[in-house]
């Protein structure tokens, strides 16, 4: 007995050597959990990267549709999908049993908050807990979903462990936060650089390895929680900056400045300052909630992290900033807002995409209607607006066409995004009103007396 333990401890229970010249190679299959907005493009990354792919996703609909070839994302081509199943390079399914047959398992599920704002782990537990039954020796698991520092050691590891394998022997753990940024043309998943960190030296190796294959460039740090935190700090910083031009917005506002003239005449300086830019309040499932994560955290060691909450809230009261500018104008023009027509342009949370998780639009769609006006909308990528989390009452309603008589037809046209593929010549030449909360006007080189800023 005693000479069996002299001789298991410490020897590899995998050959790490063996894994990564088959991770070099490109021979090893890759298992994705959750085929959403991060989930699908990383699939078609390594897909194209010449590994095999097998998504997983609980929601039977979705995996149906990706296996017969649609995308699912806007800015996704259904052909790249297509050309993927048609060639048996990727595959979608619902069956979680599945999860042996990859080699490496890249987590990519949601990570919301609770409504007490708190970090809603539940998914990235769950996945932990279906892949359990099925980890085995020689596995790496990836989780990618954002995260507060310490969840791949306190919440993955013990769950994993728990099936009496360990790791850095037996399978790999590490974190490798996606920094993917949807509907943008000049970086996708491939273009930007992923930073990895490893459960130990072995995990870092194989996970640096696999998305050395995917990526332009890997950036390896110390631990899974200093790669939990790099995701993090960025978010913050973004969160944090944007709440300072709104505030500034506002400030200068009052002195009869504006932000963007300010921003865009800054911005030339070459060094020290990086240009961000105000709008109608944060959106998006990322820089409003991912903060929050590091706010419940700090708690456990009784700090309180004061830049994100004053920037949470500088950033929650923004639709109520413009709505207050978009009820003065419109009673300056001679019309109460309480009976008022409104045409809000842009509910998604961003230009260019059709994602409108946690968008501002539905607050300000809200509030407009608290105060008695009525409000419809137009955006190009979303003809319904779906259930959301937070406002329920809004769901089934459908985008009003853009044209010249429904433009006149309203008392105000309010633009919250600032979608390119928008006619702004057509909103300026026929609106009555125009309150512009994203410079979207003066962009397209529009001005005049019928345009206010908010
Ligand atoms: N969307 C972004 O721009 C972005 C950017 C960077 C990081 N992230 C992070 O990436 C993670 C995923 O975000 P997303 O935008 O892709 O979410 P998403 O909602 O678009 O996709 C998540 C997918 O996971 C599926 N899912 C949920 N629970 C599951 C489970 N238990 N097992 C398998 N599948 C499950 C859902 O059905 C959905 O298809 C989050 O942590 C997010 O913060 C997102």
């Amino acid at each position: 007995m005693g000479s069996d333990r002299a001789v298991n401890v410490g020897a590899p229970a995998v050959d790490i050597a063996d894994l990564l010249a088959r991770i070099q190679a490109r021979k090893i299959r890759i298992g994705i959990i959750g085929l959403g907005y991060v989930g699908i493009p990383l699939a078609l990354t390594a897909v194209k990267a010449g590994f095999q792919v097998l998504g997983f996703d609980i929601n039977a609909p979705r995996v149906a549709r990706l296996n017969q070839g649609e995308s699912l994302i806007k800015h996704v081509p259904d052909e790249y999908v297509a050309q993927a199943v048609r060639e048996q390079k990727f595959e979608a399914t619902a069956d979680f049993s599945r999860l042996g047959e990859p080699d490496a398992i890249l987590i990519c599920v949601p990570t919301p908050l609770t409504k007490h704002q708190e970090p809603d782990l539940s998914y990235v537990e769950n996945t932990a807990h279906v892949i359990a039954p099925c980890l085995r020796e020689g596995q790496i698991v990836v989780l990618e979903s954002t995260t507060y520092p310490g969840t791949t050691d306190e919440v993955l590891r013990p769950i994993f462990e728990a099936t009496g394998l360990k790791s850095g022997k037996d399978f790999f753990l590490a974190f490798s936060p996606e920094r993917e940024d949807p509907g943008n043309p000049d970086f996708g998943t491939s273009a930007i650089p992923k930073v990895v960190g490893g459960d130990g030296p072995a995990a870092l190796a194989l996970a640096d390895a696999l998305y050395s294959q995917l990526v332009v460039k890997t950036v390896p740090v110390s631990s899974t929680a200093t790669a939990e935190a790099v995701k993090l700090t960025e978010n913050i910083f973004r969160a944090v900056n944007i709440a300072l031009v709104n505030e500034l917005k506002v400030v200068y506002a009052a002195m009869g400045v504006d932000i963007w003239e300010v921003i865009d005449a800054a911005k030339t300086k070459p060094f020290g300052f990086m240009p961000f830019y105000p709008g109608p309040g944060l959106g998006g499932h990322c820089i409003p909630i991912d903060p929050f994560y590091l706010t419940w955290k700090a708690r456990e060691y009784d700090i309180a992290t004061r830049f994100i909450e004053l920037a949470g809230q500088i950033n929650t009261r923004m639709p109520y900033y413009v709505v207050n500018k978009l009820a003065e104008a419109v009673d300056k023009g001679g019309k109460p807002f309480t009976g008022s027509r409104i045409l809000l342009l842009g509910v998604a949370y961003k230009k260019n995409v059709d994602d409108m998780r946690e968008s501002p639009s539905l607050k300000l769609m809200e509030l407009i209607e608290a105060r008695g006006a009525q409000v419809d909308y137009h955006d190009p990528y979303i003809p319904e607006i779906p259930r959301t989390r937070k406002h329920a009452d809004l769901m089934g309603r459908r985008s009003v066409a853009l044209d010249a008589p429904t433009l006149a037809a309203y008392d105000a046209v309010l633009i919250a995004t600032d979608h390119d593929n928008v006619d702004y010549r057509l909103v300026v030449d026929n609106a009555r009103l125009v309150v512009d909360t994203r410079n979207a006007c003066a962009r397209a080189g529009l001005s005049g007396g019928r345009i206010v800023k908010a």
